[in-house]
C-alpha cells in the first residue's frame, strides 16, 4: 500500500513543554550513540499531540535523535500506526483488509465506513469527526474481521457492531475494545476446550483491554491547539490551513530551447540543488525571483527537505537583486 506524506503540511512543529520533557526522558533510556532507538515512541507522541504525523514533526524528531531525515521518514512511512494525513478529530478507523478479515466480512465493514463516514479512505466525515482507511494484517487474524481505532483493537466485528462503535465514539462513554461477539480473547466461541484452569481468576476483560481500562487510556480526541495544523474541522479563520502558506510556483516542463538554464548564477546553488530544482520544473532565475513565502514552502516541501527554507530564501533574494 502506497504511503506518502500529505500534500499540505504545516510550516513547523514543536513539542509542548510536557511532551518535550517526556521525549527527552525516552531518549535517556538508550545508551549514548543509540538514541535513534527511541524513534517510535517519540513519533507516536508527536502524532498524539497533533492527531497526525506531519513532515515538520518527523524532521523535528529526526533532529532530536541526530538521525538523517530519510531514516525517520522510513519509519514513519513503514508503520500504519503513523497517520500521514489529517484524521478525524474523534477517531480514525483502520479496517484490516487482509485475507482472514476479508474472508470474514472486512468488505462489509468498509461499506459501513463508506456510508457512515466518507466515500473515500482518508477523507474526513462532513463534521470532521471521523476518517477511515483499509490497512494490512494487524496480527489479530483469529479475531477477524477487526479494526484498529487509536491504540485499541476492536475484534470479531460485524456491520452492526461497527455501526454501534462509531455511534458510541462520540458519546461520553467510549466503546469497549476487544472482541465484540462475547469472546474473552481468541478462544473458541463456545468457550475453552483446554487449559480450563485459566478460566478462573481472570479479569473482567482480556489483558490488553483491561490495561487500556486500568490506565484510562482508550480513545484520545484531538484538540489541535498546540501548533498550526491542517485542521479542516476548525471554523474558517480560526486556524490557517496550509493552502494559505504553501503555493505551487510557476513551473516549466523543460527549459526553453533558445535560452540556457541559468540557475547556476545563484551563489550557494550547487549541482545537486540545481538537479532538484530542474526536476521540479524550475530552470531560470526569473522564476525564482517571483517566489513569495508560500512558493518557498512548496519548493522546500517538494525537495524532500533537501533545500532548506533559509537557502531558498537566499536564492529568492539574489534572484530579485539580479532581476532589478
Ligand atoms: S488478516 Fe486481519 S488481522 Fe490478520
Amino acid at each position: 500500500m502506497l504511503r506518502r506524506l500529505h500534500e499540505e503540511q504545516p510550516r513547523s512543529f514543536s513539542f509542548t513543554s510536557e511532551n518535550k520533557a517526556w521525549a527527552e526522558a525516552q531518549i535517556k533510556k538508550y545508551p549514548v550513540g543509540r538514541e535513534a532507538s527511541a524513534i517510535i515512541p517519540i513519533l507516536w507522541r508527536a502524532q498524539e499531540q497533533e492527531g497526525w504525523l506531519t513532515r515538520p514533526a518527523i524532521e523535528h524528531v529526526a533532529d532530536l535523535l541526530g538521525m538523517a531525515y530519510m531514516r525517520a521518514l522510513e519509519v514513519a512511512t513503514f508503520y500504519f500506526m503513523f497517520h500521514l494525513q489529517p484524521v478525524g478529530k474523534v477517531a480514525h478507523i483502520q479496517v484490516c483488509g487482509t485475507l482472514s478479515c476479508m474472508l470474514c466480512g472486512a468488505e462489509e465493514l468498509i461499506t459501513v465506513c463508506k456510508e457512515k463516514i466518507s466515500p473515500n479512505p482518508h477523507q474526513l466525515s462532513a463534521d470532521g469527526n471521523f476518517s477511515w482507511e483499509e490497512v494490512e494484517c494487524l496480527g489479530a487474524c483469529s479475531n477477524a474481521p477487526m479494526a484498529q481505532i487509536g491504540k485499541d483493537y476492536f475484534e470479531d466485528l460485524s456491520e452492526e457492531t461497527l455501526c454501534q462503535i462509531i455511534d458510541k465514539l462520540c458519546t461520553e462513554k467510549p466503546p469497549t475494545p476487544g472482541p465484540q461477539n462475547g469472546r474473552f480473547a481468541s478462544e473458541p466461541k463456545q468457550g475453552l476446550t483446554s487449559l480450563m484452569k485459566y478460566e478462573s481468576g481472570r479479569t473482567k476483560f482480556n489483558g490488553s483491554v483491561q490495561m487500556a481500562y486500568d490506565l484510562n487510556d482508550t480513545i484520545k480526541r484531538i484538540d489541535g491547539t498546540e501548533t498550526e495544523l491542517v485542521t479542516p474541522w476548525l471554523k474558517a479563520g480560526k486556524k490557517k490551513t496550509m493552502q494559505s502558506v504553501m503555493r505551487k510556483p510557476k513551473i516549466l516542463k523543460s527549459p526553453k530551447k533558445s535560452v540556457p538554464d541559468d540557475l547556476s548564477g545563484l551563489s550557494g546553488l550547487g549541482e545537486k540543488a540545481k538537479i532538484i530544482l530542474n526536476r521540479l520544473g524550475i530552470f531560470y532565475i526569473v522564476q525564482v525571483s517571483q517566489w513569495g513565502a508560500a512558493e518557498i514552502n512548496w519548493v522546500h516541501s517538494h525537495s524532500s527537505g533537501s533545500l532548506s527554507l533559509n537557502k531558498l530564501k537566499s536564492f529568492v533574494e539574489q534572484a530579485k537583486n539580479i532581476q532589478n
